[in-house]
């Protein structure tokens, strides 16, 4: 009998040989590994994409996760572990989306594919090679529908325009800065309110990278300069939204008929529990199951060195390369289209 030669059965004294012959070949079936970093696993969001695509590699595939810590070099390395194990496909959530490039070359030199997801690599970076993609949502949507929950909100609540001056006073708490979500929706989110025929005027902003905590303590802040001036609070995400509206909480609101509109985006579980108690206004769901799962069917199908088309994926791949997953408006009326 011929040893096979593959490094699964090189280390045969781990395996019997039956084992062996089981993944040889036939049709040329082997045991597919695929490498995956998150760029922080302590994130409400991510965990949320991650386990959508350990549920849609079941029975597929082995999806390898690392927790890169929210540091470049850490994740970097991780993906050269990911690489000297001859993974089929890497599937990265960088950490910081300018270093995509460096991982590109990496993945390239070894002729690994690549799928980025959720943080977007700049488009110079997406054309280094044809076996780079990326999954996520249009950003600039996120900020859009945002705004139009708030534009919604003040045509039915003239009176939220508490000092009557035909202009909505806000605070804003923005996401990491140099992320695209959170360069993108504080733009449109604010376009699209003054597309809405509303006048706006910032009174603070802050970056809260994201965290609840941290939303928590930018927005006590906020209230201490401006108390009750303030009409509008935008966060970037959910977790954000949920820090500030423990603020708010601490200085009286949300008892009686104190209020003031608070939106967010992702539409987390602990999100549309605020939705349900109504201190939270709206938010948008940013779609972590069929990230995760598109993600993933893209992952496989290219470390199969199948063309990751709707055909084997599911999913529409435009301009070769990207997969756009779309957003949805959730408020307390249509909540169930989010759970
Ligand atoms: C955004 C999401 C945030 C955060 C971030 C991480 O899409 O809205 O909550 O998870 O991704 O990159
Ligand atoms: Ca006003």
């Amino acid at each position: 009998m011929r040893i096979p030669s593959s490094t699964l059965c090189a280390l045969s004294v781990l395996l019997t040989v039956s084992a062996c012959i089981k993944k040889k070949p036939e049709g040329g079936k082997e045991d597919i590994v695929i490498g995956s970093a998150i760029y922080k696993y302590e994130d409400t969001f991510m965990a949320g994409v991650r386990s959508s695509m350990s549920q849609a590699a079941q029975g597929k595939a082995t999806l390898n996760f690392v927790d890169s810590a929210n540091q470049q070099p850490v994740q970097s390395e991780k993906v050269d572990l990911f690489i000297a194990k001859k993974v089929k496909a890497l599937a990265l959530n960088p950490v910081d989306r300018t270093a995509a490039g460096t991982l590109i070359d990496k993945a390239k030199a070894a002729d690994i594919p690549v799928v980025f997801f959720n943080r977007e690599p700049l488009p110079e970076d997406m054309k280094k090679w044809d076996k780079v993609y990326y999954v996520g949502a249009k950003a600039e949507e996120s900020g859009r529908l945002e705004g139009e929950i708030v534009v919604d909100y003040f045509k039915t609540n003239p009176a939220a325009d508490k000092n009557k001056d035909g202009k909505i006073q806000y605070v804003i708490l923005t996401g990491e800065p140099g992320h695209q979500d959170a360069e993108l929706r504080t733009k449109y989110s604010i376009e699209a309110i003054e597309q809405g025929g509303y006048k706006t005027e910032k009174l603070a902003g802050d970056t809260a990278m994201w965290d609840r905590i941290k939303g928590q303590e930018k927005m006590a802040a906020f209230l201490g300069a401006h108390k009750d001036a303030i009409e509008l609070v935008i966060a970037n995400n959910d977790d954000m939204a949920l820090g500030a509206i423990e603020a708010l909480k601490a200085v009286g609101y949300f008892k009686g008929d104190k209020t003031v509109p608070v939106v967010g985006v992702d539409a987390t579980a602990p999100a549309l529990k605020a939705l349900e108690e109504g201190t939270l206004l709206g938010t948008v769901l940013n779609d972590a199951k069929n990230q995760g799962k598109a993600t993933f069917a893209v992952s496989y199908a290219v470390a199969q060195g199948q063309a990751p088309d709707e055909a084997h994926t599911g999913y529409s791949l435009t301009d070769a390369k990207y997969v756009w997953i779309p957003y949805k408006k959730i408020t307390k009326a249509n909540i169930k289209d989010a759970l």
